[in-house]
């Protein structure tokens, strides 16, 4: 098996942590999320992403895992190390140096290549569940290269829809703050809705530097931001 040298910790979450590392043999650098107990179900919606999607640019858009070990009671992913971090670190990382958010050209480009990337994930059948700028990773500064800049990480609550029956929808309440869409706040059945109202979300921030609030009359919903 692979050597790897571990660096320094990147991220803790609820079920595990993410590790900047080396890898001995090839001196690549690599993120290993550990999780415990072992959750290989986002490996599976990794390799799955790889599988189903057509476009090959579209590839960089997305979680590229090499490896996942297992063991007993714990489990390692191995993908590709982001030198620039998150959207969500990048957008702060601005914030703090200029005071502003980021300028709106790049804020509309990495819009762009989130709204991309989730039409082309929710093409293979697969709900992300957790789309926000903490979970896409900035890999390469934009250029006149087609392949996008950004990529989606974290699938550990992704699902497959291929899985179920043709029109199952779920009624689960996910209480992610600022990123829950309208059917869960009015208890509507959802399915795909959940991304696109975090894509919404997440370009709010960028754009805005602050998380997007909802209110409504009736039926109708706004954002409570005011427009310039
Ligand atoms: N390949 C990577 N390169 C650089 N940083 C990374 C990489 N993968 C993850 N990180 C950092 O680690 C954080 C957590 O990763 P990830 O979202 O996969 O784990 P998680 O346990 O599901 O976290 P959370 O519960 O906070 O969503 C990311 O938000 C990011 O800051
Ligand atoms: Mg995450």
């Amino acid at each position: 098996p692979d050597t790897y040298d571990l660096e320094k910790c990147l991220g803790k979450g609820t079920y595990g942590t993410v590790m900047k590392a080396t890898n001995v043999q090839t001196g690549q650098s690599v993120a290993l999320k550990c999780q415990r107990p072992a959750w290989v179900w986002e490996y599976y919606i990794a390799r799955e992403i790889k599988a189903r999607i057509t476009n090959p640019h579209m590839l960089r858009g997305f979680m590229d895992c090499s490896h996942c070990y297992v063991v007993n009671n714990a489990s390692l992913l191995v993908s590709e190390f982001s030198k620039y971090g998150t959207l969500l670190a990048v957008t702060n990382q601005v914030k703090i140096a200029t005071g502003k958010p980021l300028i709106e050209p790049l804020a509309i480009y990495f819009t762009i290549e989130m709204l991309q990337i989730v039409e082309y994930l929710h093409k293979c059948q697969i709900i992300h569940g957790d789309i926000k700028p903490d979970n896409f990773l900035l890999m390469h500064v934009p250029t006149e290269d087609v392949r996008p800049t950004i990529q989606l990480i974290d699938f550990g609550c992704s699902i497959d829809m291929s899985l179920f029956p043709e029109g199952t929808k779920f009624t689960q309440i996910i209480k992610t703050e600022d990123f829950t869409c309208i059917e869960m706040q009015t208890g509507r059945p959802w399915t795909y809705q959940t991304d696109l109202y975090c894509l919404a979300a997440s370009a709010h921030c960028l754009l805005f530097g602050n998380y997007m609030r909802v209110t409504h009359t009736g039926d109708k919903w706004f954002i409570t931001t005011k427009m310039p």
